[in-house]
Parts: structure tokens; C-alpha cells; sequence
């Protein structure tokens, strides 16, 4: 199937993993065809930026530091919450920009992150077994028969939702908040009192110094657009492919296709099924888009992937997001760095340190430890490493707030405290604290 013959509804005659059973098929496309009418949410150009950035990273250059919440959701949707998951993206690049002299290329899990692959149909509550939340985009999450009912006017809800954060995002990133001079501002009250806000500080001003530093050597730091803003790029999971399809608009300038319900896509461990709707969707638009890797992998699958996602070997193009967990990553990884070197294929290799090390605490808690994840990250860099290959980027799950959701790290969670402030709708994720530690950590890896 070539991309010529490709259409943004080819995905209808294939299996598609992980799709609600809408109730009412007439209402569902009646939705897709108002969401089809709506204005893009991206544009094909700026798509085009990022692959190009993406490649930097491909060629060793530049990480990608890809974070934002496991799943958006409807109900906790604030500028501060929007402001606060971006100060502490902003904190992290600046750790790893500064701590390790590479560019950081932000890309958010937001502004799209709605819908949820699920391991089961089903999940327990107490006493109920209920259909399982699959993010807002498609139920609620309250633990009620009636709220798990899909439904299509939430696909609505979900654009609405990602343009204003996205307007949002643009506003803080481009107006003045994410200028370099504001490096103090962006360190939250929570954060600054512990050690790792402290280290954060230290940085911070070691940059006003440099800034001054330049000022005083006759440099005009006005006109250094890079200084005063930053590049901010959108992703989520494609899952829901009507939504998918119904924003994926052919760009006016090259006659490609563009999904432009955000900058970056990609699938899922449990969508990545060759022969599937997911991988021929992704196939066909001109998006950078990614593939989560998990350690039953085999090397013939992930070239297979390769060629069948970006055939014709563009950098950038292709990301591959390992998630292999913590005791997985030193075997399943390297055959995997072995074949795709083989194979002349220039991707961005990414690791998600999250998703490989979730388990339930005894309190019933979905949760991570803060040592499986940064003991990823380390089997991570050793692999690439040995193998002479850039380990270009991390992925993660991650909030502005003061969550207790993950264990450990330097406010050192425990398991009895996880029921303190467990906000998330769905995998639980670092707090700005665990986050800007965590930072210092893929930095000091960078730099060994
Ligand atoms: C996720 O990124 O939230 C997720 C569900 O990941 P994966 O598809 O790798 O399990
Ligand atoms: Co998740």
C-alpha cells in the first residue's frame, strides 16, 4: 500500500485496536463532519520545523525532552495548569541545556492527550466492574456505568479544549514568559525550598550572570530572538483515528497530507500492529511522528516498522520511544539499536522510562518508582553507548503540581503518602520536584 494511494479514511477498512464502541454510529459522524469543517489546529509548516529539528536530534545535535500529562483532562484545565506543566518543561531544558550543552527540543504531551489505550475493556472500582475510561475524549472518568458510555460530543469538547490550550501555550511561549530572563520566575514556591529548586537556582543565576556578562561585552540581547523565546511543539497519541482523520487537512503548499490536530503523533504499544489501522494512518501524513517500543520487540518488527513509517529514511521523520522497564531495557534493547543501524535508518531514539516500570501499590495506587525510572534512563545511555548510537531523547509523564502519584526521589514518596494528593485521571506522574531532580540526572548522563 503506497502513500500515493493513501487517504485519511484508508484506515476504515483496516483493524483498529483500541477503539470505543460508540453507541450511536450516526451521531459519531455526524461529529467527525462538524470536527472536519473546524479550523486546523497546526499548520502543515510548523510540522515541517519540527521534523527538521527532530533530525538534529537524529544526527546527535539537539534532545528531544517530550512531557505533559499521562492523560488531559476536562476537568482540570486551568492557565495556571497550563502555565505551571510549562514552567516546569521550561526548568528541565534549561537543566539539560545548560547542565549539558545540548539543545533541548521541547515537545508537550498536551493540548491533544485525551484518549487512553487501555490493557483491559474493563477495570475494577471498589465494588463495580466497570467499561474502562479511556480518557476524556471518550467517557468520563467518574466510577459510574453510565458516565463510561461514550461520547461523541467530547470529540468536540476535546478540540475546543487543545485550541485554547494551545492559544495559551503559543501566548506564554512566544509573549515574554519564556524569556531567559524570567529562568527565576518558572522555580514554583514547592520547588524552590527543596534541594534540587536550590541546584535549579544556582543555574539560573549562573545564566542572569552570562546575560550580564553579554550586555556588558556590547552584545544586544534584544535582538536575540532565542532569548526571549522559546519553540514549543504539541503530541499525543493517535489514537481515536475518526478525530484523527476529521483534522488531517491536505497542505495547500505541497499537496501532502497533515494531521493537524497537532505537530507531532504517535501510536501506542498496543496499536502498533503492522498490518494496522494506526500504522497505515500514521503512514500517510507528513507529520513527525513516533512509535512506543516495549521489550517484547523484535528486530525484524522494528525495521519492519522503519520502512513501513518512513520509507524513504527522512531524519526526523521517525521517533522510537522505548518503554521496556527498568530489568528489560539491557537485553531488549541493544539488538533492537544493532538492527535499525543496520538497516540505514536514521531515527530518533527516545526512551520513556514510565510506562515499563508501572505497578500497584498495596494501598491499590497505580504508581512508579522514581529509582526503576532513572535506572531505565541509565540502561538507556548504556546501550547507546556500547552501541555507538545518540540517545536522543526522553519521554515522560509529568505535572506542575505538587502530586504524590510516583515514589520516591528527592522529597523520597512513600507508599503511604500516595493517597495525599493523587490528582491524575490516569498513570501517575512525576511531580516539578521529581521532574527538575530528574533533569539533573538525564544531564549528568549527557555529559558522561
Ligand atoms: C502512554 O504514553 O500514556 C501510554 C499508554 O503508553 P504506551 O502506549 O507505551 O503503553
Ligand atoms: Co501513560
Amino acid at each position: 500500500m503506497s502513500r500515493a494511494q493513501w487517504s485519511p479514511r484508508r484506515w476504515r477498512d483496516l483493524p483498529a485496536a483500541q477503539q470505543p464502541d460508540w453507541p450511536d454510529a450516526d451521531a459519531l459522524e455526524r461529529v467527525l463532519k462538524e470536527l472536519g469543517d473546524l479550523p486546523p489546529l497546526v499548520f502543515a509548516g510548523e510540522a515541517r520545523t519540527l521534523t527538521a529539528s527532530l533530525a538534529e536530534v537524529a544526527a546527535g545535535k539537539a534532545f528531544l525532552l517530550q512531557a505533559g500529562d499521562c492523560a488531559e483532562s476536562f476537568a482540570e484545565f486551568s492557565a495556571d495548569d497550563i502555565r505551571d506543566k510549562l514552567k516546569v518543561i521550561l526548568q528541565m531544558a534549561v537543566v539539560l541545556t545548560y547542565g549539558a550543552g545540548v539543545p533541548a527540543l521541547k515537545v508537550g504531551r498536551i493540548a491533544g492527550q485525551f484518549a487512553k489505550p487501555r490493557s483491559s475493556p474493563t477495570e475494577r472500582v471498589g465494588d463495580l466492574e466497570l467499561p474502562a475510561f479511556r480518557g476524556h475524549m471518550v467517557n468520563d472518568d467518574a466510577p459510574d456505568a453510565t458516565a463510561r458510555i461514550p461520547d461523541p460530543s467530547r470529540l468536540v469538547a476535546a478540540y475546543h479544549q487543545a485550541a485554547s490550550t494551545l492559544n495559551l501555550v503559543r501566548a506564554f511561549t512566544k509573549g515574554g514568559f519564556a524569556d531567559l530572563a524570567q529562568v527565576h520566575i518558572w522555580n514554583q514556591q514547592f520547588v524552590a525550598s527543596s534541594d534540587e529548586g536550590r541546584r535549579y537556582e544556582q543555574i539560573a543565576a549562573e545564566i542572569d550572570r552570562a546575560l550580564r556578562f553579554m550586555a556588558a561585552c556590547g552584545i544586544d540581547l534584544k535582538a536575540e530572538q532565542s532569548l526571549h523565546q522559546v519553540d514549543f511543539y504539541t503530541s499525543h497519541d493517535a489514537l481515536i483515528l475518526g478525530y484523527e482523520e476529521a483534522l488531517t487537512r491536505m497542505d495547500s503548499l505541497t499537496g501532502d497530507w497533515y494531521d493537524c490536530s497537532a505537530h507531532m503523533l504517535w501510536v501506542g504499544e498496543r496499536t502498533r500492529q503492522l498490518d494496522g489501522a494506526h500504522i497505515d494512518f500514521l503512514s500517510g501524513i507528513h507529520n513527525p511522528v513516533g512509535c512506543k517500543i516495549g521489550a517484547s520487540t523484535t528486530p525484524t518488527e522494528v525495521v519492519a516498522l522503519c520502512e513501513r513509517l518512513n520509507p524513504e529514511r527522512t531524519p526526523g521523520r521517525l521517533t522510537l520511544i522505548t518503554r521496556m522497564g527498568s530489568t528489560a531495557i539491557a537485553d531488549a534493547l541493544p539488538p533492537l539499536l544493532e538492527a535499525v543501524t543496520a538497516a540505514h535508518h536514521p531515527v530518533v531514539w527516545a526512551c520513556d522510562p514510565m510506562h515499563g516500570n508501572t505497578f500497584v501499590s498495596d494501598g491499590g495506587h497505580k504508581t512508579r518508582r522514581f529509582d526503576d525510572i532513572l535506572t531505565e534512563l541509565k540502561g538507556f545511555f548504556t546501550a547507546h553507548h556500547a552501541a555507538g548510537t545518540w540517545p536522543g531523547g526522553v519521554h515522560l509523564e509529568l505535572t506542575g503540581d505538587d502530586v504524590t502519584e510516583c515514589l520516591g526521589g528527592f522529597g523520597d514518596i512513600l507508599e503511604g503518602q500516595l493517597h495525599e494528593r493523587y490528582t491524575t485521571t490516569c498513570d501517575p506522574r512525576l511531580n516539578a520536584r521529581q521532574a527538575i531532580d530528574l533533569a539533573f540526572r538525564v544531564a549528568e548522563l549527557l555529559r558522561a
